[in-house]
């Protein structure tokens, strides 16, 4: 109940400091979140466009989040923010931390996610890339807000279900994990993967932030949206997944590609397991974690490095 207060706070705090707009933070969390996702894209359109092609002596961390309410705090989190747009994702690049960062809109799904990583590749030349966003428990005890700390990511849609005759009834249990065809840096090839691992710096960073209901697990992605709670169940068993959404694997798989350090970060926003229904606003939790960690990456690592 706290953290809800918390994040509806968050939202409204920002809210009253960018736009010149009333906002009670007795409002329900979830028209704040869409009213902000609106005011982003305002924000987002109001900022100047980048003339030529990205440079920075220092190369940039590049944080995604699929939605405009994924990445509307970290947008206004930037200073001197200037749009790219590469094919059809947006990018907004700026300092944070007198450091470079550049924040992506991938938009959902993992299709998109991997275009828009690789795109991100190809033009900003990341140093580490964090996934960030909301997604759904898979225990019961994670609740709207709390952050899992990806420490492998597996791909749960990218399975094969086992031969089973006609009128032996459909049971997708039935399954093998088939993965990703992703390519080596090191054998100079595309092959097999069942998961990717999160960088073992970024990872360690993460999982000494303070502050937040935070738990190192696996992340699931999925084409799809999960309500059978047997189902994941059975993820959660098969795989170790504890929450499921929609693009981690896929920025994963493209980082690993190209060894750009990855991690992905995500917050509950809904949670079948323990009725707790879908609360967009829960998106402020993971983007002020991420925050945290890009600071003490930043100063840890990063500029110590120089
Ligand atoms: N299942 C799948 N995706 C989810 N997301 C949040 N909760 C879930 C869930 N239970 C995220 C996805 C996608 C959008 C639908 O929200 O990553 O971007």
């Amino acid at each position: 109940m706290l953290l809800k207060k918390f994040i509806a706070l968050a939202v409204a705090a920002v809210f009253l400091t960018f736009a010149p707009v009333q906002v009670s933070a007795e409002l329900a969390e979830d028209t704040i979140a869409a009213d902000f996702a609106v005011d982003t894209v305002k924000f987002i359109d109001s900022l100047p466009v980048a003339k030529g092609k990205y440079k920075s002596r220092q190369r940039p961390i590049l944080i995604q989040g699929a939605m405009n309410s994924e990445i509307g705090i970290l947008v206004r989190a930037l200073k001197n923010p200037v749009v790219y747009r590469h094919l059809n994702y947006v990018y907004i690049a700026g300092t944070y931390k007198d450091y470079p960062v550049v924040i992506s809109r991938t938009e959902e799904v993992i299709p998109n996610a991997a275009a828009s990583t690789a795109l991100a590749l190809t033009n900003f030349n990341p140093v580490a890339v964090i996934n960030q966003g909301t997604s759904g428990g898979y225990l019961d005890t994670l609740e709207i807000g709390d952050i899992v700390i990806g420490s492998r990511i597996v791909n749960t849609s990218a399975i094969k279900l086992v031969y089973q005759p006609a009128g032996a009834g459909i049971d997708i249990t039935q399954q093998e994990m088939l993965g990703a065809y992703a390519y080596d840096k090191n054998l100079g090839k595309f092959r097999d993967y069942k998961e990717f691992a999160a960088d073992p710096t970024l990872l360690k960073m993460a999982e000494s932030i303070r502050g937040f209901d935070s738990t190192i697990g696996v992340i699931g992605t999925t084409n799809g949206w999960n309500s059978n709670i047997d189902y994941i169940n059975f993820l959660h068993e098969r795989y170790g997944a504890i929450c499921e959404e929609m693009e981690t694997f896929s920025v994963a798989q493209i980082c690993h590609g190209s060894g750009v350090p990855f991690i992905g970060i995500r917050t509950i926003s809904n949670n079948i397991t323990n009725g707790a229904t879908y609360t967009p606003g829960a998106a402020v939790s993971s983007q002020t974690f991420v925050l945290i960690l890009a600071e003490n990456y930043i100063r840890d690592v990063l500029k110590k490095s120089r």
